[in-house]
C-alpha cells in the first residue's frame, strides 16, 4: 500500500522492547485479553514500587458503573513517589531526571534524581507543616518550571490530591475550581515567563481567592523576582518555607484507589468537570503506554513539549517518565520564540531522542519554512510523537520528512484527559504507519464503533468511537458529581464508554480519528467547551443570546465562530467586540478567543428552543449546500437573514 510507511530500521534495531514487529504486538494483545487480571496483577507489580503488592487486577465493570466505579489494583497500597523516585536511587540516582530549558535559548537546570528525590522530601515537608494531609487539596497554577513537577510529587507523597490549572486560566476560572475542589492551598509563582512576556501568576491568584477563607495557604515559588502582593499569614515563600525542610521523607502509603489528582476539562455542557484520577492504576498505565509508544531506551532523552496544566503534562512529562527511570526534558517556552526553529535548537543542545508535540505547533512551524529545521543537526531523534487532535497528512508528512528526516518514528497517539494515558497508537518499534491515522488500539484497549443508533460496525467503516472494557488509567469519576460522570460518558451507548469523538476504521483495521461529534471545541489542541465560551460571551450587557461552533482552521485545527444576538437598541463595533474578546479572557482565560463573529437577529430554534446548531456548522464551514429542512425552525426566516448576512446561499 503506497501510504503505508514501514516501521524505520532505527526504530526496530536493537530495540528492548519486547514488540519489534505486528506479530509481536498481536500477541501481546492476545495474551492480555486472555486474561488481564492475571497479566495486569503482575505487569503492575513488575512495573511499580509497592508497599503492599496487588493481587486483585480489576473490580467491577462499566456495566455498574452507575453504583460503583471501576478499581484496579484495589488490595495493593503504595506510594506513587516511591515508583517515580525512591526506587531510582541506588541505580539511576546521578542519572538527569529532569532536565529544564527555561524560555530564553540556553537557560537550563538540570535535577538527577538524587537531586529530585531531595526536592520532593523538601517540598513535601514543607507542604506537610503548611497543613496539607492525605487527602486534602491542593491547586498548583504554576507555569513550566521544574517546581511544578515537585510540587505535584511532593502532594503525591503525602497522599493529597493535586488539582494542576493551566497558567493561561483566568481568575474566574482558578476560582471556580478551587471552589469545586475544596482546596486549602494554592502553589503558585510570582510570575511565569513565555515567549518572552511575564504571567502574572501571583496576581491573578489573589484575584481568584478574594475573600475566600477556605484557602489557607498560598506557597509561592520566586522565578522572576517581580514585586508581588502579599497577604501576611496566608502567603508563604516557597525558599523561606522549602530550603530549610529535611531533604527526607517517608511516603504515605496510600491504596491504589485513592485520588492521585483532579483534572478539569471542558465537555459539551455546564462548567468543566473535575476528572479524578487514582494511583494505581494510572501509574501502571502511563508507565506501560510511555514505554511501548516511544518504545523506551534507558539513554533517551525524552521530551514532551506540552504543559503541565493538560493530561499530556501529567502523564507524559511527569508521571510516567519517572516512573521509567526516563530523563525528561521540561519546557518553558513557545515553538517561537525566539524563531521558530525553538524546538529544533532544544533537540539539537539536547541530544533529544524522543520528541512529542501536538499538531497545531506541527502546522505553524511547517508554515515557518524547512530552514528553521534544516538549520540544526536532529541526528539524534529517533521517535517523533503527536497528540491533541486530529493531524493532517501533509503536517504528519513534513513531521516525517523534514523533522525526522525519513529515518524516525512517527507516533501519532489519541487519548483523552478521561483516558489518562494514550489508547489508540502505533508502537514505534512495531507499527507501520499511516499518515493521519493513529493506527491500532494498544493491548488491553478495545475500541468499537457504533453508528447513531448504536449498532456495532463490523470491518470497515465510519461512527462513534466508544471503548467496551475497563483499562487501568480511566478515570473513575468526576469529583463531586459521579452522576455526571456517568451521565457523560456512560448514558450514550451503554454499557460503555463514549469518547465524544467520531472514528473511521479502513480495511487494515486502522483507526483514523475524525473529531468530536459533541459540542466540545480543539482549539490549537485546548479543550473548550462551546457553552462555556457563550456564558462569556452572555457576560456583555449588550448580548441577548450567543452561539458557538466550531470551523475548520489550517493551523488551529479548529476556530471559535460566535454567533450574537444583541439586546435591542444595541450595535455592533470594535467596541463590542473587543468586550466580547475580553468576557472570553476574563471567564476562561487567553487561549479562548472568538476567531469570528457573526452579528444575527436571532439564532435558528427548533419549536422547543433547542438551537439547531448543525445548521450554524455549516454556516462556518461556508457550505450550505446540505443544509437540510429548516422548515420546522420557529422561525425560518432567521436563517436566509443568516445566510445572506454571511454572503452564501444554498
Ligand atoms: C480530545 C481529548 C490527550 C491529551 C491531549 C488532549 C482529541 C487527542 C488526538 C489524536 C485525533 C485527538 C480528541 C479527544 N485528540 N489526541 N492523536 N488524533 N484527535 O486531551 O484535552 O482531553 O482532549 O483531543 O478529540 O477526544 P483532551
Amino acid at each position: 500500500m503506497a501510504d503505508l510507511y514501514p516501521v524505520p530500521p532505527q526504530a526496530q534495531a536493537s530495540s528492548p522492547s519486547r514488540v519489534t514487529s505486528l506479530e509481536a504486538y498481536a500477541s501481546l494483545c492476545r495474551a492480555i485479553a486472555a486474561d488481564p487480571d492475571a497479566w495486569w496483577v503482575a505487569e503492575a507489580r513488575r512495573r511499580l514500587a509497592w508497599a503492599d503488592p496487588p493481587t486483585r487486577g480489576l473490580d467491577g465493570s462499566f456495566h455498574d458503573v452507575v453504583d460503583s466505579p471501576v478499581a484496579w489494583f484495589a488490595d495493593g497500597r503504595l506510594d506513587v513517589t516511591a515508583s517515580c523516585l525512591d526506587r531510582h536511587l541506588a541505580t539511576r540516582g546521578d542519572k538527569p531526571a529532569i532536565v529544564w530549558e527555561g524560555d530564553e535559548p540556553g537557560t537550563t537546570r538540570t535535577l538527577t534524581y538524587r537531586e529530585l528525590h531531595a526536592e520532593v522530601c523538601r517540598t513535601a515537608n514543607a507542604l506537610a507543616a503548611l497543613g496539607l494531609r492525605k487527602g486534602d487539596r491542593a491547586i498548583l497554577y504554576m507555569g513550566m518550571v521544574p517546581e511544578a513537577a515537585i510540587a505535584m510529587l511532593a502532594c503525591a507523597r503525602l497522599g493529597a490530591i493535586h488539582s494542576v490549572v493551566f497558567g493561561g486560566f483566568s481568575a474566574e476560572a482558578l476560582r471556580d475550581r478551587v471552589l469545586d475542589c475544596g482546596a486549602e492551598l494554592v502553589i503558585t509563582q510570582d510570575e511565569g515567563r513565555r515567549g518572552g512576556r511575564s504571567i502574572p501568576l501571583k496576581a491573578t491568584t489573589d484575584e481568584a481567592l478574594a475573600g475566600l477563607t477556605e484557602v489557607r495557604h498560598v506557597l509561592v515559588l520566586r522565578h522572576t523576582g517581580a514585586e508581588v502582593g502579599w497577604q501576611a499569614g496566608r502567603d508563604v515563600w516557597w525558599h523561606e518555607a522549602v530550603a530549610p525542610a529535611a531533604p527526607t521523607h517517608e511516603g504515605v502509603i496510600c491504596e491504589a484507589e485513592d485520588p492521585l489528582f483532579i483534572l478539569y476539562t471542558s465537555g459539551s455542557t455546564g462548567r468543566p468537570k473535575g476528572l479524578v484520577h487514582t494511583r494505581g492504576g494510572y501509574l501502571a498505565w502511563t508507565s506501560f503506554t510511555h514505554e511501548l509508544v516511544f518504545d523506551l531506551r534507558e539513554d533517551d532523552v525524552y521530551a514532551c513539549v506540552a504543559d503541565v496544566g493538560w493530561i499530556t503534562g501529567h502523564s507524559y512529562i511527569v508521571y510516567g517518565p519517572l516512573c521509567n527511570g526516563a530523563t525528561t526534558l521540561m519546557f518553558e517556552s513557545t515553538p517561537l520564540h525566539p524563531d521558530p526553529g525553538r524546538y529544533w535548537d532544544l533537540v539539537e543542545r539536547h541530544g533529544v531522542t524522543v520528541f512529542y508535540t501536538a499538531p497545531t505547533a506541527i502546522r505553524t512551524l511547517a508554515a515557518a519554512g524547512d530552514h528553521h529545521v534544516t538549520a540544526h543537526d536532529l541526528s539524534s531523534l529517533r521517535v517523533l510523537g503527536t497528540v491533541g487532535e486530529p493531524i493532517n497528512p501533509e503536517a504528519w508528512r513534513w513531521y516525517h520528512e523534514v523533522v525526522g528526516q525519513g529515518r524516525c518514528a512517527v507516533v501519532d497517539t489519541w487519548w483523552q484527559t478521561e483516558t489518562g494515558g494514550m489508547m489508540i497508537a502505533p508502537l514505534a518499534s512495531a507499527t507501520p504507519t499511516k499518515p493521519g491515522s493513529a493506527t491500532l488500539p494498544l493491548p488491553t484497549v478495545q475500541a468499537t464503533i457504533v453508528d447513531a443508533q448504536d449498532r456495532v460496525l463490523r470491518g470497515p467503516g465510519q461512527g462513534r468511537l466508544c471503548l467496551t472494557e475497563p483499562w487501568p488509567g480511566v478515570a473513575r469519576t468526576v469529583w463531586g458529581d459521579h452522576a455526571r460522570y456517568v451521565a457523560t460518558y456512560f448514558s450514550q451507548h451503554p454499557p460503555w464508554y463514549f469518547t465524544g469523538d467520531g472514528c473511521r476504521r479502513d480495511a487494515d483495521g486502522y483507526h483514523w480519528i475524525t473529531g468530536r461529534v459533541d459540542d466540545v471545541l480543539n482549539v490549537s489542541g485546548h479543550r473548550i467547551g462551546t457553552a462555556e465560551i457563550e456564558a462569556a460571551l452572555v457576560t456583555v450587557d449588550a448580548v441577548a443570546e450567543a452561539a458557538v461552533v466550531g470551523f475548520p482552521h489550517d493551523v488551529k485545527g479548529q476556530g471559535v465562530m460566535a454567533f450574537v444576538v444583541l439586546q435591542p437598541g444595541e450595535q455592533g463595533g470594535s467596541t463590542l467586540e473587543a468586550s466580547l474578546q475580553q468576557a472570553c479572557r476574563t471567564g476562561i482565560g487567553a487561549h479562548a478567543r472568538v476567531d469570528r463573529l457573526q452579528l444575527v437577529p436571532g439564532l435558528p430554534k427548533t419549536r422547543s428552543g433547542k438551537v439547531m446548531r448543525r445548521i450554524l456548522r455549516k454556516v462556518a464551514e461556508g457550505d450550505v449546500s446540505s443544509l437540510g429542512d429548516t422548515s420546522t425552525l420557529a422561525d425560518p426566516g432567521v436563517v436566509d437573514v443568516i445566510l445572506a448576512d454571511a454572503g452564501l446561499s444554498r
